[in-house]
């Protein structure tokens, strides 16, 4: 798929820019805006409004955390898992505000990628881009594979059958193909390359319904709270707590997607930095309501093992099957929404990159009809489908979390480095306590990174080799900056 380097008249050796200097390359914030929104044969569309991006982050957060992991870390956590669900989005909140003083300030597709090339050079910025791979790219398909289940609980519910296991999970895990995932990304695939409107319009319907689940569920599991659940607070103590929370960090992944929609959104300066923060405390009141009323509904022990722990708490506090039907059409709309929006950010990101000449042109190539990126959409989609029908995912979905953390971290580093080296620019938004919040953000990223297990760390140690490689290989060559130098 990489496009083979074109010939170009070598440089004299002592003209070249040595090796250093060409990882450190850096590109000026102007240019990445100047830049912004154009692709190859035609521009991106500015359609987005701040509600529609605020819908864009919620879609792609609020999904699997809350309907499946949950379950999981109320098992490891006790009661105390709202305040895990606390501690996690604290820890998201400190990169959050970092994400929006750049969002507001270099409002491209790139997000953090754009940000780090601004700021700590290319060869950084290559890393930060492959480690969204990981974010969007690796987690869509992760996510699209829970998806059957949920699917199955919904169709079991409502007319009796389930789709056979031959066809609902890929070899290694008892069957052939994950049809599902396949099928669900591809719906997805059909609805993006309608244009940023209308698959902002699609998302708002899905967040909408997936908001209204979660509601209904505090409603109804309300009225079944007993006080008793509540105690002990932390029976496994503190630590269990703490892990817990590092577990729950899942649930936040994404909350950044609207700033892959820089080049799309109308005033994207000073509705980004809003549609984050506001997406982000929406997400986190709900996380906690949920979870509050969850363990007040059903003692901690039952969670353990119960991968729709939402739906039974449903069902016993109504006497009737029908509501887990309810919830289980909510978290198949919720996952698929998280699939939709992801894929969205997905194709926003390469764009940059492709643009910037680290990845095939193909991937910047604007469809003049419908002002998206029409070949990207189509290979992201493929490849993700693929990837989640084929694939027993396994470690490499866990290794979502630690490639989002690091982005994180290294958005942190660049809202410092560039307050001190651009403090003239425009910024519609500021980090309060500079510098102590993003060095907080730093630390706390780092703090959950440690948490997770050795082998998501092996994990995480070959997706970067394999980055390096292909940068090296291809990226170093290739990138605009490269070429412009030549
Ligand atoms: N935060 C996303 C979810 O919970 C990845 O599904």
């Amino acid at each position: 798929m990489l496009d083979a380097a074109p010939p170009v008249t070598p440089q004299p050796e002592s003209e070249r820019p040595n090796l250093g200097t060409r990882l450190m390359r850096r590109k000026p914030v102007e240019q990445l805006v100047a830049e912004g929104g154009q692709g190859d044969g035609g521009a991106l569309k500015r359609s987005l409004t701040m509600w529609q991006l605020t819908m864009i982050s919620i879609g792609a957060t609020l999904g699997t955390g809350i309907f499946v992991v949950l379950g999981e870390g109320t098992a490891m956590a006790g009661p105390a898992i709202a305040i895990a669900f606390v501690l996690a989005g604290l820890t998201a909140l400190f990169s959050a505000l970092s994400y929006a003083e750049l969002a507001g300030s270099i409002p491209v597709s790139g997000s953090s990628y754009s940000y780090t090339y601004a700021t700590m050079g290319e060869l950084v910025a290559w890393i930060c881009g492959w480690c969204l791979v990981l974010e969007y790219g690796v987690s869509v398909a992760a996510v699209a594979v829970g998806w059957g289940q949920y699917l199955n609980e919904l169709l079991d519910g409502t007319i009796g059958i389930t789709i056979p296991e031959g066809f609902s999970a890929p070899l290694g895990e008892g069957g052939y193909i994950n049809m599902p995932a396949l099928v669900v990304v591809m719906l997805c695939m059909v609805f993006l390359l309608r244009g940023a409107k209308e698959s902002a319009r699609v998302n708002t319907i899905m967040v909408v319904i997936k908001i209204a689940t979660l509601v209904l569920f505090c409603v109804i599991g309300f009225m079944g709270i007993k006080a008793g659940n509540y105690t002990p607070l932390a029976p496994l103590g503190v630590t269990a707590v703490t892990s817990a929370a590092s577990l729950v960090f899942f649930s936040y992944i994404g909350f950044d997607a609207a700033s892959t929609a820089g080049e799309e959104a109308k005033n994207p300066t000073r509705d980004l930095p809003r549609a984050i923060m506001l997406s982000l405390a929406i997400v986190t009141t709900l996380y906690c309501l949920v979870a509050l009323v969850a363990v007040g509904a059903m003692p901690w022990q039952d969670f353990e093992g119960s991968e729709a722990a939402l739906a039974q708490i449903m069902r016993d506090v109504t006497g009737h099957a029908f509501w887990s039907v309810v919830l289980a059409a909510g978290a198949v709309v919720a996952i698929a929404s998280v699939v939709f929006a992801v894929l969205y950010g997905q194709t926003r990101v390469l764009f940059a990159m492709s643009r910037d000449g680290l990845m095939p042109k193909v991937f910047a190539k604007v469809d003049p009809k419908t002002g998206t990126p029409r070949i990207n959409t189509i290979i992201v989609c493929l490849f993700c489908g693929i990837l989640a029908a084929t694939i027993p995912l396994g470690e490499l979905a866990n290794a979502t979390s630690i490639g989002t953390l690091f982005a994180f971290a290294l958005v942190n580093v660049a809202v410092v480095i560039l307050r001190y080296k651009r403090p003239d620019m425009n910024r519609t938004f500021k980090v309060a306590l500079f510098p102590v919040t993003p060095i907080v953000g730093f630390l706390l990223c780092g703090y959950l990174m440690l948490q997770l297990p050795g082998v998501t760390w092996a994990v995480f140690g070959v997706w970067m080799v394999v980055g390096l490689v292909i940068y090296f290989f291809y990226g170093m060559r290739r990138s605009s900056l490269a070429t412009a130098e030549k």
